[in-house]
């Protein structure tokens, strides 16, 4: 599953479509007073500490950032410091470029992750899927798009674009590792070096009238993100385990239990695009422990979304502290980590919603009873 923040279509004939009556040229980039400056506000090439975000604001501390972060965020720890180290280096020194390697499985948190994060960072973000693209020159989605997403969603303000993210989802899907794969995979993946290094590609303006802008993408953050199925087995044989994880004889003594570039390579990404990524993040797994946690205590917690909801609508929620483990440990039996808990967590909810919101102001309290997640049917109402 991928996400797009924003989507926007072509039309039949191949054109895009103008989504948007509001502001369609792009402004002009500010302009940076001496005292004051803005992540995207300054010239492409200032290459000073420039610390602050949309609106003037000053971007959080690296750790107030990771608090934050870490509370919404569960199980994935080192992964959050990871990740916003590499980005809050592209604010402070805004010549460095950071190109990430999100390896996970499906809901991890790994697009949650750098939602939390730009919204926090008041940059703009857009989410690709790598299987829309095709080769330069075929028909399909190329760098160009990602690009024109991305102002689009910077509200046109090309100036914020420039220190914009560009998520790139499904990226293992061009890798070249079977039949399975897309073939010409390799030549998109070739085809993204130019935005990954850092260039000036020319970008239509957004109403596709008048001439083509170029945009510099050196100071973009590239996110790169995938589950990789069968990376796992590549870096076992590597460290000579076998397929249950345990190390046979002769060990590899000194090999790195990380996933290394020379995994990536032997996965079928080509070495030259592996090569410019400079941070390779590994997120966990979440168990049982974790699930429960993001239930019980993380801000992206659609359990207490719900407990929100019905108080809005005058209602108390009262359930015994067991129900969580019984959410958690239904949602495990699908393989999506976290993504699960929703479907469990609207299921137990949907009779009483329904109910709560055809009796307007009728109920003060709702008891969830134990069983509920099997038998939704099991809350009283009263
Ligand atoms: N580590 C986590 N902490 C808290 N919530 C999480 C975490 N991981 C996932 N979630 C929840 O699950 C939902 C789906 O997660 P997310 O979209 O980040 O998955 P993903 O790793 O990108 O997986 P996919 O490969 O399927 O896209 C999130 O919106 C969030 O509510
Ligand atoms: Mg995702």
């Amino acid at each position: 599953m991928t996400n797009k923040m924003r989507v926007y279509d072509k039309g039949k004939n191949g054109k895009h479509r103008k989504k948007s009556k509001k502001n369609i040229r792009p402004a002009k980039p500010k302009v940076k007073t001496k005292d004051k400056k803005e992540v995207g506000g300054g010239s492409q090439d200032d290459k000073t500490s420039n610390k602050n975000v949309k609106g003037g604001d000053k971007i959080p501390e690296l750790k107030e950032l990771e608090r934050d972060v870490l509370k919404y965020i569960i199980g994935q720890d080192d992964q959050v410091r990871q990740i916003i180290t590499s980005i809050y280096r592209t604010l402070v020194f805004p010549s460095i470029k950071s190109n990430i390697l999100i390896i996970g499985n499906s809901g991890t948190g790994k697009t949650a992750t750098i939602k939390q994060i730009a919204q926090m960072l008041g940059l703009p973000c857009t989410i690709e899927d790598a299987t829309k693209y095709t080769q330069e020159g075929y028909y399909g989605a190329d760098v160009t798009d990602m690009v024109f997403n991305l102002i689009e969603n910077a509200d046109n303000d090309i100036a914020r674009a420039w220190n914009g993210i560009i998520v790139i989802d499904e990226i293992d899907k061009k890798a070249n590792s079977g039949d399975q794969h897309d073939v010409a995979g390799v030549e998109v993946l070739k085809s993204l070096l130019k935005i990954i290094e850092g260039t000036t590609v020319m970008v239509p303006p957004p109403d596709y009238m008048g001439d083509l802008i170029p945009f510099d993408t050196h100071n973009l953050v590239i996110i790169f993100m995938g589950a990789f199925p069968g990376l796992e087995r590549i870096r076992d044989l590597r460290l000579n385990k076998n397929s249950m994880g345990f190390a046979r004889t002769e060990i590899k003594q000194g090999g790195s239990t990380k996933y290394i570039k020379q995994d990536l390579v032997k996965y079928g990404l080509p070495e030259e695009f592996v090569g410019r990524i400079d941070t390779i993040v590994e997120m966990n797994n979440l168990g049982y422990q974790e699930l429960v946690q993001i239930l019980k205590q993380s801000k992206l917690s659609i359990f207490r979304r719900y407990q929100v909801e019905l108080k809005r609508l005058g209602l108390t929620l009262e359930y015994d502290d067991e129900l969580f483990a019984e959410i958690a440990k239904a949602s495990l039996v699908v393989d999506t980590g976290a993504r699960e808990l929703s479907n469990t967590v609207n299921h137990v909810f949907e009779k009483i919603i329904y109910e709560v919101l055809s009796n307007p102001e009728k109920y003060k309290k709702c008891r969830l009873l134990p069983g509920i997640v099997q038998d939704n049917s099991k809350f009283e109402l009263t």
